[in-house]
């Protein structure tokens, strides 16, 4: 499989690009081929524009997302790597799903969230958290996140499977930290393959 890495932090030290490393490091001691997109080195453009706006209408597609539709286009699996901010995705993130997944490429309805202009693709989110597991589901926080990102997104974009994997306690002590990068890196060695390959072969 060929695997896209999104990764989104300013900070190559931080715990979240250690995250990607570690996740890419997985996939290749399979012997997948890995695809970093670094957006914040890259210096992607999170902002909807009306030239969005205009492609969503049939207009010429803004060259910065037609790269990034590039990658995808050429990607079997799909994980985005992001700090949680505010019980979502940070701004760059979110505004790379907008831009970069949209109408008439992706999807084209909006009542079967299982159904994508798109290939099957094999997706994971690797999301680093400061809270606490406990605190995360007590809260109501996982479930609404799984409804909104699992249920109500990723679907539409031909994740399939697809999973969110949250790395609680990211501010916690280092053998903490050295464990969620072992999940990390087991996250990229058993990355499932896409529907369609799976079905294929059973
Ligand atoms: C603006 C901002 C908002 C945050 N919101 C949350 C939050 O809602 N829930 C949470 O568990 N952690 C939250 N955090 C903590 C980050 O998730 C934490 O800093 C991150 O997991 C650590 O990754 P890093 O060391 O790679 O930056 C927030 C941090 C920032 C800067």
């Amino acid at each position: 499989m060929h695997v896209l890495t999104v990764l989104d932090h300013p900070d190559p030290e931080s715990f979240t690009a250690s995250a990607a490393r570690s996740f890419m490091a997985g996939v290749e001691a399979v012997g997948h081929s890995v695809e970093l997109a670094d957006l914040n080195a890259e210096g992607f453009d999170p902002r909807w524009s009306l030239a969005d706006i205009e492609a969503d209408g049939g207009g010429a597609v803004p060259p910065d997302v037609q790269k990034e539709q590039a990658r995808l286009a050429r990607a079997d699996a799909v994980c985005l790597v992001f700090p949680l901010f505010w019980w979502g995705m940070p701004s760059m993130t979110k505004g790379w799903v907008d831009r970069v997944w949209s109408w008439g490429w992706a999807y084209d309805q909006l009542d079967d969230p299982e159904i994508s202009l798109q290939r099957p693709r094999s997706g994971i989110l690797l999301v680093a958290a400061g809270v606490r597991s406990d605190e995360m589901a007590a809260g109501g926080y996982l479930s609404a996140l799984e409804t909104a990102w699992i249920k109500g997104t990723f679907g539409y974009f031909g994740f399939s499977p697809r999973k969110l994997e949250v790395l609680y306690g990211t501010k916690g002590p280092l053998s903490r930290r050295k464990s969620l990068l072992d999940q990390c890196y087991r996250a990229g060695y058993e990355l499932p393959a896409p529907a369609a390959y799976a079905r294929r072969d059973g």
